[in-house]
């Protein structure tokens, strides 16, 4: 069973310290690390801060290797709204992370390309999940219901998602309705996970999937039975509200 410990600090840029400071150890440990980062708004500061470490010699991203953890479907390549492209711009690129290392969702969605990627994660392992939680206490494109086995899928995103990504892309018709997301059972079975929160708009949210009923209404609420060390770090506002 999971062992939960909460990290309330802050400010976002206390949060991206507190994170990087874990990264950068769980890195330093394990080189090779296999590492799912988050795209969103969220870990933007962490990843920051891990550049910069990269920049003065206190993390090492050279070894690692990256897997992609949600995107919208059915984009033309090069589409702006990419969560591939966010992850290029926000972590890739800046930490110099070339395309070889990185093992990317099949982007049609394939059924035996889905099974495939899945398999073979499951040899390698998670050590790393970053994730950040939706307004419905999503984790990646898991929406609400999910259950905890659910598998590497093609999904609907709820009206809630698409209202609050909207944000990111202008207007709710800009965001595609459908997704990929890794399944929850291969989120689960990561050795480490580091789950980020800030801003009183996930008050709400945090709340339920840390003290809340665990299920499937509220995915993030798994993370309390999963296997893995998970460290859950909230800025005040989030905490607090
Ligand atoms: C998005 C993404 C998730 C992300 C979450 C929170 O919809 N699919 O991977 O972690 O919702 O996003 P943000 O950090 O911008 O609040």
């Amino acid at each position: 069973m999971a062992t939960t410990q909460l990290e309330v600090v802050d400010d976002e840029a206390a949060l991206a310290r507190a994170a990087a400071d874990i990264v950068s150890d769980i890195v330093a440990a394990n080189p090779d690390a296999v590492v799912v980062p988050a795209t969103g708004e969220t870990p933007l500061g962490l990843y920051a801060e891990l550049t910069a470490r990269r920049d003065t010699g206190g993390f090492d991203p050279s070894r690692l290797t990256i897997v992609q953890l949600d995107d919208y479907l059915g984009l033309d390549p090069g589409d702006r709204r990419s969560l591939f492209g966010w992850m290029q711009r926000a972590l890739l690129a800046p930490l110099g992370i070339t395309d070889g290392r990185v093992r990317r969702l099949p982007a049609d969605g394939d059924p035996d390309a889905v099974a495939s990627f899945d398999r073979e994660l499951a040899q390698a392992g998670i050590d790393l999940a970053i994730l950040g939680i939706g307004e419905n206490g999503h984790l990646g494109f898991n929406e609400p219901p999910a259950a905890a086995d659910s598998d590497t899928r093609i999904v609907d995103l709820t009206p809630e998602t698409i209202a609050a990504n909207a944000r990111y892309w202008g207007r709710a018709e800009d965001v595609p309705a459908r997704a990929i997301t890794l399944g929850l059972r291969q989120i689960l079975a990561s050795r480490r996970i580091l789950l980020l929160a800030s801003g009183a708009k996930k008050h709400g949210i945090v709340r339920r999937a840390l003290e809340g009923p665990v299920g499937q209404d509220v995915p993030a609420s798994f993370l309390r039975e999963a296997g893995a060390e998970v460290t859950v770090i909230v800025d005040r506002a989030a905490w607090d509200g």
